[in-house]
This record gives structure tokens, sequence and C-alpha cells, in this order.
């Protein structure tokens, strides 16, 4: 969710005031994926690297944060959207931990769509974090398979990512689900994060819908494959 910073920053304002902004985008992105068919998806709101920003700017993301889980839970409980955080939550204050219990807890049986929020969330932290949690459990350097180690990621029980949109004009992918993105397209838009809208998305999924997915076999294969699905 790029760009609330230089957002706020061309109105004036402190970059607090494009988060909030960027809060309020939330709301009309998920229902416009929902209406188009997307029903999983996952923000980036908050990455390991983010402590680094000034403290009240921490602070204010903080109580934005919990703010929001406790403003949106109980509505996207009703339409059926599980929420999970993903990231590292034993650094992040008792407080806002219980509250994504709760809102975890609340909606664990939910069906109709996911959302996942990365707090607190680093690819590089992540990956390391589940290579040793997986040795505590008795997983041996030569068991280990990819399928293992997924299991003990963050986004363990969540499809990798087909798509990742980049908002805020920015080609990289910030420490972001790298292990995940391995076979995901990528969409970047210089459209600032609080401004993104339907058009934006309708944008992103005409690209995503143009893309070959070869997984690394040739377009022949491909071709080939999908013939022999059709008969
Ligand atoms: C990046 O923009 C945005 C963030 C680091 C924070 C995003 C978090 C929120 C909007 C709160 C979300 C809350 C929930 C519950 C999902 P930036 O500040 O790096 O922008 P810039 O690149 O223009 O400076």
């Amino acid at each position: 969710m790029d760009g609330n910073g230089r957002w706020a920053k061309s109105r004036h304002r402190p970059r607090l005031f494009g988060h909030r902004a960027g809060v309020r985008a939330i709301r009309p992105v998920l229902d416009a994926f929902h209406e188009r068919g997307v029903h999983m998806l996952t923000l980036y709101a908050f990455s390991t690297e983010n402590w680094r920003r000034p403290d009240d700017e921490v602070r204010g993301l903080m109580t934005l944060l919990g703010e929001t889980i406790d403003r949106e839970t109980d509505e996207l409980h009703a339409n059926g959207i599980q929420i999970r955080a993903v990231g590292d939550r034993s650094r992040l204050g008792e407080r806002l931990q219980a509250k994504i219990r709760m809102a975890e807890e609340k909606t664990k049986a939910n069906t109709a769509g996911m959302l996942n929020v990365a707090i607190n969330y680093g690819s590089r932290h992540e990956i390391i974090e589940a290579f040793q949690d997986a040795t505590v459990h008795g997983v041996s350097s030569e068991e280990m398979t990819e399928e293992i180690l997924s299991s003990y990621l963050y986004t363990r029980g969540i499809p990798d990512p087909d798509l990742i949109i980049r908002t805020g004009g920015e080609y990289r992918l910030s420490n972001f689900l790298l292990w995940q993105a391995a076979y995901a397209e990528l969409f970047v838009t210089p459209t600032l994060w609080p401004d993104f809208s339907p058009t934006d998305i309708d944008e992103a999924l005409a690209f995503f819908a143009g893309r070959e997915r070869r997984f690394g076999s040739t377009s022949e294969q491909v071709d080939a494959s999908r013939k022999e699905k059709r008969a």
C-alpha cells in the first residue's frame, strides 16, 4: 500500500494523514476485488523495516492498525471473510496482539474470502524462522522440501499469490513474500495507494489476464496442456 506519505506531502499534510487516507481506501478496494471474483488478498501494512521510521509515525500506524481491526472486523465477519495476520507479532504491543487474536479467532471458520494483513512482516526473517522452526520440530536438512518449508511460513495454508500489485511506482518487492511470489505476476502502478481505485484494479486484472503463465515450461507445452484440458 505504497504512496501514503507522498499523497500526504502533496497536500502539505503530515504522513499520518496519508496513512489515514490509506485506511479509507481499503474497504472500496476489497469490495471491488470481491465483485470481480478475487476473494483472497494480502495487504502489506507494516514491514520489519518500518520500525526505522520516526517514533510518532510508528506509534500512529500501530494505533491505526488497532482501530481498523476494531472497526472493520464485525462487517468482514458478516461478509464471511476470514482475517489473518502474517508476520512476527511478538514485537507488537500486547493490546494489538490481543485484537489480532480476537479477529482471527472470530473469523477463522469463514469461507467467502480471506484477508491477510502483513504486520511486522519481512520475508527474509520469515524464511529463517521457518527453517529454524522446522529444525526444532525434527526436520533434518536432508528431509527439507519446498512443501515442508512452506508449511512453517507465516502464510502456511494460504495459496501463493498469483498477482502482486505495487502502488506508488517502485519496481521492487521490498522483502514482501519473496518465497511465495516465485511465480507471481508483478503489476506496478504509479497510482498512490490512497488513490487506488476500481479503475486501477481493472487495469491490474487486465494485465494479469494477458500474461501467459508458464511456470518454467515452454509456450508450446502450455498450449498443449490447454488443448488436453479442453478435450
Ligand atoms: C507505505 O506508504 C504505507 C505504509 C508503510 C503503511 C500502510 C498501512 C496502513 C494504511 C494501515 C493499514 C491498516 C490495516 C488494518 C490494513 P509510505 O508511507 O511508504 O508512502 P511513501 O512511499 O509515499 O512515503
